[in-house]
């Protein structure tokens, strides 16, 4: 287990179990766990894939639990799981948390294009309180674009005094965010990236400001990314050193990483960098490799 930390955020390197041990009970106001999914994705050379079923569910029962344990008395948790799974999942919370809505993420677009059956466009997310009585839900900072009466500029006549419809609502629980796509600038090398804009929904929503956030597979840090953005602090624990490296180098913990340098992964599209041209903006450099591009394809 190694650990990483500039002012209020902590990156660990290490086992999801064995780091929430060291984490003390009652002290996070809200998790947000995006767990493997057991499906088969490849974490670098961790493959996600359990021997049998029970031994993955037995697995996540171990973390859910000590995650229960770490949240405050009005405390949120947000867990994800593959659909098959959540079910699981939901039994299980049930019993140690109140479980106040069952969202599902969707998004257009889905890289298995199934042809024999129904192609999966969502993920189910559940969100749980510690105390249905008591617990952090900020409406005012979430609310979205109210898409019936209010876009037709209705009066709505059932009220004492009819007024137009609100143009503004508390988002219901079915989210449509894309997906983090490989030409989107915040994308990262990381097969199941989280985006910003699902954080931020859940970040802004279920804690405030100088709060304590953790997540215990923090693949490419989008948790502790949004979390310093929104100005809480945040724990985030990762068992993959290439992971650990996205980390670092998104919440500006470190420009190296035992001497190689931090960089984002240069895409197929832009520009080669050039070292020695530092001093460049990103946007001299894309007219100058234009330029060179197109004296190149000039049939001679
Ligand atoms: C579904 S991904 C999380 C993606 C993340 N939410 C994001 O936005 O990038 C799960 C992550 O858990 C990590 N992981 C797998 N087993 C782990 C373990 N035992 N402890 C900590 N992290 C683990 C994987 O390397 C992977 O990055």
């Amino acid at each position: 287990m190694k650990k990483f930390e500039k002012n209020d955020h902590k990156i660990i390197w290490g086992d999801a179990i064995e780091v929430l041990e060291t984490i003390e009970d009652s002290s996070v106001d809200l998790i947000f766990a995006d767990p493997p999914y057991n499906i088969g994705k490849k974490f670098v050379n961790l493959p996600d894939c359990w021997e049998s079923d029970s031994a993955y569910r037995n697995w996540c029962y171990s973390w859910l639990e000590m995650c229960t344990n770490k949240l405050k008395p009005a405390g949120t948790m947000y867990v994800m799981a593959a659909t098959q799974n959540m079910p699981y999942f939901d039994l299980f919370l049930r019993d140690k948390l109140t479980i106040l809505s069952r969202i599902i993420w969707y998004y257009d677009s889905s890289s298995v294009q199934a042809r024999k059956y129904f192609g999966s466009l969502y993920e189910p997310i559940l969100h749980c309180v510690k105390d249905e009585n008591h617990y952090t839900f900020n409406a005012d900072d979430i609310l979205v674009q109210a898409r019936t009466g209010a876009v037709r500029k209705l009066i709505d006549y059932r009220k004492p005094v009819p007024k137009v419809y609100n143009s503004k609502k508390v988002p219901g629980n079915v989210w449509e965010i894309p997906r983090v796509r490989y030409r989107m600038v915040e994308y990262e090398n990381h097969p199941t990236q989280k985006p910003v804009a699902l954080l931020e929904r859940i970040v802004k929503a279920s804690s405030n400001e100088g709060d304590l956030v953790l997540d215990p597979f923090c693949g490419t840090f989008t948790t502790s990314y949004v979390a310093k953005k929104l100005k809480r602090k945040s724990i985030g624990i990762e068992i993959n050193e290439e992971y650990i490296k996205i980390g670092l180098r998104r919440l500006q913990i470190a420009t190296e990483f035992n001497g190689e340098p931090l960089r984002k992964e240069h895409k197929t599209y832009e520009p080669p960098i050039d070292d020695n041209q530092t001093t460049l903006s990103l946007f001299e450099k894309k007219a100058q490799w234009n330029t060179s591009s197109q004296k190149r394809s000039k049939p001679s």
